[in-house]
Protein backbone atom coordinates (compact mmCIF):
# COMPACT_ATOMS: atom_id res chain seq x y z
CA UNK A 1 0.00 0.00 0.00
CA UNK A 2 1.50 3.66 -0.86
CA UNK A 3 2.25 5.36 2.35
CA UNK A 4 3.26 8.87 2.52
CA UNK A 5 6.01 10.11 4.56
CA UNK A 6 3.85 10.10 7.86
CA UNK A 7 3.36 6.69 7.36
CA UNK A 8 -0.32 6.93 7.66
CA UNK A 9 -2.10 4.86 4.53
CA UNK A 10 -2.69 7.78 1.93
CA UNK A 11 -6.64 6.64 2.21
CA UNK A 12 -6.76 8.09 5.59
CA UNK A 13 -5.16 11.25 4.92
CA UNK A 14 -7.77 13.90 4.87
CA UNK A 15 -8.47 15.40 1.90
CA UNK A 16 -9.09 18.90 3.01
CA UNK A 17 -7.59 20.57 5.90
CA UNK A 18 -8.78 23.57 7.14
CA UNK A 19 -6.78 25.51 10.19
CA UNK A 20 -7.96 28.23 12.52
CA UNK A 21 -4.39 29.68 12.79
CA UNK A 22 -5.39 31.09 16.27
CA UNK A 23 -2.89 32.12 19.83
CA UNK A 24 -0.50 34.61 17.75
CA UNK A 25 -1.16 36.97 20.31
CA UNK A 26 -0.75 35.11 23.40
CA UNK A 27 2.57 33.97 22.14
CA UNK A 28 3.96 37.58 21.65
CA UNK A 29 2.70 38.41 25.21
CA UNK A 30 4.57 35.46 26.55
CA UNK A 31 8.02 36.60 24.89
CA UNK A 32 7.13 40.36 25.95
CA UNK A 33 6.85 41.46 22.04
CA UNK A 34 3.99 43.19 20.53
CA UNK A 35 1.52 41.33 19.00
CA UNK A 36 2.09 41.84 15.76
CA UNK A 37 5.45 40.03 15.93
CA UNK A 38 3.52 37.33 17.05
CA UNK A 39 1.48 37.71 13.54
CA UNK A 40 4.61 37.97 11.76
CA UNK A 41 6.14 34.54 13.54
CA UNK A 42 2.67 33.22 12.66
CA UNK A 43 3.11 33.71 8.84
CA UNK A 44 6.44 32.27 9.14
CA UNK A 45 5.17 29.30 10.54
CA UNK A 46 2.26 29.42 8.04
CA UNK A 47 5.56 29.15 5.12
CA UNK A 48 6.26 25.80 7.03
CA UNK A 49 2.57 24.01 7.55
CA UNK A 50 1.66 24.81 3.47
CA UNK A 51 5.02 22.92 2.48
CA UNK A 52 3.96 20.02 5.27
CA UNK A 53 0.47 20.19 3.21
CA UNK A 54 2.02 19.24 -0.32
CA UNK A 55 4.50 16.70 2.05
CA UNK A 56 1.53 14.89 4.08
CA UNK A 57 -0.62 14.85 0.39
CA UNK A 58 -3.24 17.03 1.34
CA UNK A 59 -5.07 18.56 -1.57
CA UNK A 60 -6.91 21.22 -0.01
CA UNK A 61 -6.21 23.39 2.91
CA UNK A 62 -8.33 26.58 4.18
CA UNK A 63 -7.01 28.95 6.22
CA UNK A 64 -8.21 31.21 8.71
CA UNK A 65 -6.22 34.48 8.70
CA UNK A 66 -8.71 37.26 8.94
CA UNK A 67 -11.97 37.16 10.19
CA UNK A 68 -15.41 39.63 9.95
CA UNK A 69 -15.19 40.48 13.88
CA UNK A 70 -10.80 41.17 13.75
CA UNK A 71 -12.19 44.53 12.14
CA UNK A 72 -12.83 45.11 15.52
CA UNK A 73 -9.60 45.00 16.59
CA UNK A 74 -7.03 48.37 17.49
CA UNK A 75 -6.25 50.09 14.13
CA UNK A 76 -2.88 49.32 14.31
CA UNK A 77 -3.23 45.78 14.44
CA UNK A 78 -5.99 45.79 12.14
CA UNK A 79 -3.20 47.88 9.55
CA UNK A 80 -0.95 45.40 10.19
CA UNK A 81 -2.69 42.43 9.76
CA UNK A 82 -3.64 43.85 5.92
CA UNK A 83 0.31 44.91 5.72
CA UNK A 84 1.05 41.62 6.32
CA UNK A 85 -1.44 40.01 3.60
CA UNK A 86 -0.23 42.18 1.27
CA UNK A 87 3.63 41.22 2.18
CA UNK A 88 2.69 37.34 1.73
CA UNK A 89 1.33 37.96 -1.54
CA UNK A 90 4.72 40.54 -2.51
CA UNK A 91 7.37 37.70 -1.38
CA UNK A 92 5.96 34.73 -1.16
CA UNK A 93 3.44 34.50 -4.52
CA UNK A 94 6.36 33.49 -6.40
CA UNK A 95 7.62 30.40 -4.50
CA UNK A 96 4.09 29.17 -3.46
CA UNK A 97 3.55 29.07 -7.87
CA UNK A 98 6.69 27.19 -8.45
CA UNK A 99 5.23 24.68 -5.57
CA UNK A 100 2.32 24.46 -7.44
CA UNK A 101 0.08 26.45 -4.91
CA UNK A 102 -3.00 27.23 -6.40
CA UNK A 103 -4.51 30.62 -4.46
CA UNK A 104 -8.09 31.14 -3.84
CA UNK A 105 -9.50 33.70 -1.57
CA UNK A 106 -12.90 33.22 0.47
CA UNK A 107 -14.46 36.08 2.01
CA UNK A 108 -15.87 39.18 1.13
CA UNK A 109 -13.03 41.11 -1.33
CA UNK A 110 -15.14 43.90 -1.80
CA UNK A 111 -14.58 45.27 2.22
CA UNK A 112 -10.57 45.35 1.71
CA UNK A 113 -8.99 48.30 0.44
CA UNK A 114 -8.80 48.44 -3.82
CA UNK A 115 -4.65 47.65 -3.75
CA UNK A 116 -5.20 44.54 -2.13
CA UNK A 117 -7.61 43.26 -3.89
CA UNK A 118 -5.84 44.05 -6.79
CA UNK A 119 -3.40 42.06 -5.50
CA UNK A 120 -5.55 39.14 -4.30
CA UNK A 121 -6.65 38.71 -7.90
CA UNK A 122 -3.50 38.77 -9.40
CA UNK A 123 -2.32 35.82 -6.96
CA UNK A 124 -5.49 34.06 -7.89
CA UNK A 125 -4.72 34.85 -11.77
CA UNK A 126 -1.18 33.68 -11.65
CA UNK A 127 -1.71 30.57 -9.88
CA UNK A 128 -5.30 29.48 -11.42
CA UNK A 129 -3.38 26.52 -13.61
CA UNK A 130 -1.97 25.00 -10.52
CA UNK A 131 -3.03 21.70 -8.81
CA UNK A 132 -0.88 20.47 -6.42
CA UNK A 133 -2.44 21.87 -3.18
CA UNK A 134 -5.55 24.10 -3.43
CA UNK A 135 -5.07 27.24 -0.92
CA UNK A 136 -8.19 28.81 -0.11
CA UNK A 137 -7.46 32.09 2.39
CA UNK A 138 -9.84 32.85 4.33
CA UNK A 139 -9.52 36.91 4.67
CA UNK A 140 -12.28 39.08 5.78
CA UNK A 141 -14.17 35.97 6.22
CA UNK A 142 -17.36 35.62 8.20
CA UNK A 143 -19.65 32.13 8.29
CA UNK A 144 -22.50 34.31 9.00
CA UNK A 145 -21.44 36.81 6.48
CA UNK A 146 -21.08 34.08 3.98
CA UNK A 147 -24.60 32.45 4.13
CA UNK A 148 -26.20 35.87 4.06
CA UNK A 149 -24.53 36.94 1.06
CA UNK A 150 -25.52 33.34 -0.55
CA UNK A 151 -28.91 33.75 0.15
CA UNK A 152 -28.88 37.75 -1.12
CA UNK A 153 -27.19 35.97 -4.43
CA UNK A 154 -30.04 33.06 -4.65
CA UNK A 155 -32.46 35.39 -4.43
CA UNK A 156 -31.02 37.89 -7.06
CA UNK A 157 -30.67 34.94 -9.64
CA UNK A 158 -34.45 34.25 -8.89
CA UNK A 159 -34.17 30.91 -7.99
CA UNK A 160 -37.82 29.60 -6.65
CA UNK A 161 -37.62 28.04 -3.08
CA UNK A 162 -38.76 24.40 -3.86
CA UNK A 163 -35.54 24.69 -6.07
CA UNK A 164 -33.20 25.69 -2.55
CA UNK A 165 -31.62 22.33 -1.78
CA UNK A 166 -28.51 21.59 0.40
CA UNK A 167 -26.58 20.99 -2.64
CA UNK A 168 -27.64 24.45 -4.64
CA UNK A 169 -26.59 26.72 -1.30
CA UNK A 170 -23.44 25.04 -1.38
CA UNK A 171 -22.61 26.23 -5.26
CA UNK A 172 -23.56 29.63 -3.64
CA UNK A 173 -20.92 30.07 -0.70
CA UNK A 174 -17.20 31.26 -1.12
CA UNK A 175 -16.15 27.41 -0.94
CA UNK A 176 -18.21 26.41 -4.31
CA UNK A 177 -16.17 23.69 -5.98
CA UNK A 178 -14.08 22.54 -2.57
CA UNK A 179 -15.50 19.57 -0.72
CA UNK A 180 -16.11 20.19 2.63
CA UNK A 181 -13.46 20.33 5.05
CA UNK A 182 -12.31 16.59 6.62
CA UNK A 183 -10.65 18.31 9.35
CA UNK A 184 -10.54 21.26 10.99
CA UNK A 185 -7.63 22.20 13.14
CA UNK A 186 -7.61 25.10 16.01
CA UNK A 187 -4.18 25.71 17.77
CA UNK A 188 -4.63 27.97 21.27
CA UNK A 189 -6.99 25.48 22.83
CA UNK A 190 -10.25 27.51 22.42
CA UNK A 191 -13.46 25.84 22.03
CA UNK A 192 -14.96 27.18 20.00
CA UNK A 193 -16.07 28.02 16.23
CA UNK A 194 -15.23 31.54 15.90
CA UNK A 195 -17.90 31.71 12.77
CA UNK A 196 -15.58 29.59 10.36
CA UNK A 197 -17.13 27.16 7.99
CA UNK A 198 -19.86 26.97 9.82
CA UNK A 199 -21.85 25.36 6.90
CA UNK A 200 -19.20 23.71 5.41
CA UNK A 201 -18.31 22.00 9.40
CA UNK A 202 -21.47 20.06 9.40
CA UNK A 203 -19.57 16.79 9.55
CA UNK A 204 -15.57 17.70 10.27
CA UNK A 205 -13.37 16.25 12.82
CA UNK A 206 -12.35 18.63 14.88
CA UNK A 207 -8.43 18.19 16.49
CA UNK A 208 -7.63 21.20 19.37
CA UNK A 209 -4.64 21.68 20.36
CA UNK A 210 -3.14 23.90 22.83
CA UNK A 211 -0.32 24.93 21.40
CA UNK A 212 0.13 28.83 19.85
CA UNK A 213 -0.06 29.24 16.07
CA UNK A 214 3.66 30.05 15.58
CA UNK A 215 5.16 27.16 17.57
CA UNK A 216 2.63 24.43 15.95
CA UNK A 217 5.09 22.38 13.91
CA UNK A 218 5.29 19.39 11.25
CA UNK A 219 5.49 16.96 14.71
CA UNK A 220 1.91 18.43 15.37
CA UNK A 221 0.44 18.33 12.52
CA UNK A 222 1.27 14.91 12.07
CA UNK A 223 -0.30 13.97 15.05
CA UNK A 224 -3.52 15.64 13.90
CA UNK A 225 -3.56 13.71 10.86
CA UNK A 226 -3.02 10.51 13.03
CA UNK A 227 -5.95 11.20 15.59
CA UNK A 228 -8.19 11.70 12.27
CA UNK A 229 -6.60 8.53 10.81
CA UNK A 230 -8.35 7.01 13.91
CA UNK A 231 -11.95 8.54 13.98
CA UNK A 232 -14.63 6.61 13.11
CA UNK A 233 -16.73 8.76 10.64
CA UNK A 234 -20.28 8.01 10.73
CA UNK A 235 -22.19 10.84 9.44
CA UNK A 236 -25.24 10.32 11.78
CA UNK A 237 -25.58 6.27 10.61
CA UNK A 238 -23.36 3.10 12.24
CA UNK A 239 -20.44 2.40 11.74
CA UNK A 240 -19.41 -0.01 8.89
CA UNK A 241 -17.89 -2.36 11.41
CA UNK A 242 -20.87 -2.59 13.72
CA UNK A 243 -23.30 -3.63 10.09
CA UNK A 244 -20.79 -6.20 9.24
CA UNK A 245 -20.63 -7.82 12.78
CA UNK A 246 -24.57 -7.40 12.89
CA UNK A 247 -24.84 -9.18 9.40
CA UNK A 248 -22.74 -12.02 10.36
C1 LIG B 1 -4.86 34.64 15.46
O1 LIG B 1 -4.16 35.02 16.59
C2 LIG B 1 -4.64 35.57 14.30
C3 LIG B 1 -5.78 36.43 13.97
C4 LIG B 1 -6.96 36.40 14.53
C5 LIG B 1 -5.57 37.41 12.94
P1 LIG B 1 -4.79 36.03 17.64
O2 LIG B 1 -4.36 37.40 17.28
O3 LIG B 1 -6.24 35.83 17.77
O4 LIG B 1 -4.05 35.56 18.97
P2 LIG B 1 -4.68 35.51 20.42
O5 LIG B 1 -5.89 34.67 20.36
O6 LIG B 1 -4.98 36.93 20.80
O7 LIG B 1 -3.61 34.91 21.26
C1 LIG C 1 -10.42 33.33 14.90
O1 LIG C 1 -9.65 33.71 15.96
C2 LIG C 1 -10.06 34.15 13.68
C3 LIG C 1 -8.77 33.84 13.07
C4 LIG C 1 -7.92 32.94 13.47
C5 LIG C 1 -8.45 34.62 11.90
P1 LIG C 1 -10.10 34.86 16.97
O2 LIG C 1 -8.97 35.04 17.93
O3 LIG C 1 -10.55 36.05 16.23
O4 LIG C 1 -11.36 34.20 17.68
P2 LIG C 1 -11.99 34.45 19.12
O5 LIG C 1 -12.20 35.94 19.25
O6 LIG C 1 -11.02 33.94 20.13
O7 LIG C 1 -13.26 33.67 19.13
MG1 LIG D 1 -7.36 34.65 18.95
Amino acid sequence: MAETPSAIPLEKIPQHVAMIMDGNGRWALQRGLPRLSGHKAGTENLRRVIRSTVEFGVKYLTIYAFSTENWGRPPEEVKGLMLILQDVIDHELNELNREGVQLRHIGRLEGLEPRIQKKVLKAIELTKNNDRLILNVAFNYGGRDEIVCAIQKIINDGIPAVDVTDELVGKYLFTANVPDPDLIIRTSGELRVSNFLIWQAAYSEWYITPTFWPDFDKEEYRHALESFAQRDRRFGKVSSGELLESNA
